[in-house]
């Protein structure tokens, strides 16, 4: 896979790379593919993870939170020590706080190598929804309607998954901690990867020329060494 191979790629190139990485659905391949590269030797050692967000006030064990989502699907494969993987305290008491504890963090990492991303239904970049202007750092992010319409759907599946009971709709969390504009904007280079026919329309708004914070993945047109990785059915329409 095409995605797996950049990112080897980046950290042969720099072993101690500052990588952000997404979850959903579309990275899961990519994850299982570096745990393959793993076992035929790429180290990961001395390479520091970032998540691009995470859910606000979850219990740490909660099978919705992104740090148990990466715990399975990445880290248990490869070989990224526990102190190097860097993600939103889901249970911080104070969010905002945790937001400016996260940018430190990446400052200190002298920012972001390589910025892997997924597209939202509704354009949205990590969890930078539509909005009149863009935050460059760490904040807190009220999800849109449909991203957690489509949210909640996967993470009743997750639930499921992981042998938990559902959770009502008015349970599932509502905020969550993202990181800004900032880091990906300036990160050396962004992977964007984009899969299923969902998010055929989502890949034409993002590369038609026009740039508005309205639709956040329009402004990636402006990221110097950004490369999209989309499957025949959402580049459909594309060009
Ligand atoms: P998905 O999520 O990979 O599950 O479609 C992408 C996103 O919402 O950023």
């Amino acid at each position: 896979m095409r995605a797996a191979e950049l990112v080897a790629g980046s950290v042969r190139e720099n072993p101690s790379a500052a990588i952000a990485l997404p979850t959903g659905e579309t990275p899961k391949g990519m994850y299982a593919e570096l745990g393959a590269l793993h076992r035929a030797g790429l180290d990961f050692s001395g390479v520091t993870i970032f998540n691009l967000d995470e859910y606000v006030g979850l219990e740490a064990s909660s099978p919705l939170s992104y740090a148990y989502f990466m715990a399975r699907e990445l880290y248990r494969g490869i070989n990224v020590p526990e102190s190097s993987r860097r993600i939103f305290d889901s249970t911080a008491a104070d969010p905002e706080e945790e937001c400016r504890r996260y940018d430190r963090a990446v400052e200190e990492a002298g920012g972001i190598d390589l910025a892997v991303v997924g597209i939202g239904r509704n354009g949205h970049i990590a969890f930078n929804e539509p909005a009149d202007a863009l935050h460059v750092g760490s904040h807190v992010q009220a999800l849109d309607r449909q991203t957690l319409e489509v949210n909640f759907e996967v993470g009743l599946k997750q639930l499921a998954e992981a042998g938990r009971p559902p959770i009502p709709r008015s349970k599932f969390p509502t905020h969550a901690m993202t990181m800004g504009f900032g880091p990906i904007m300036t990160a050396d280079r962004v992977l964007v990867l984009v899969t299923g026919s969902a998010k055929a329309e989502p890949m034409r708004r993002m590369l038609d020329g026009t740039v508005t914070t309205r639709f956040p993945a329009s402004v990636l047109q402006l990221h110097r060494n950004c490369t999209v990785l989309a499957d025949e059915r959402a580049a459909a329409g594309s060009r």
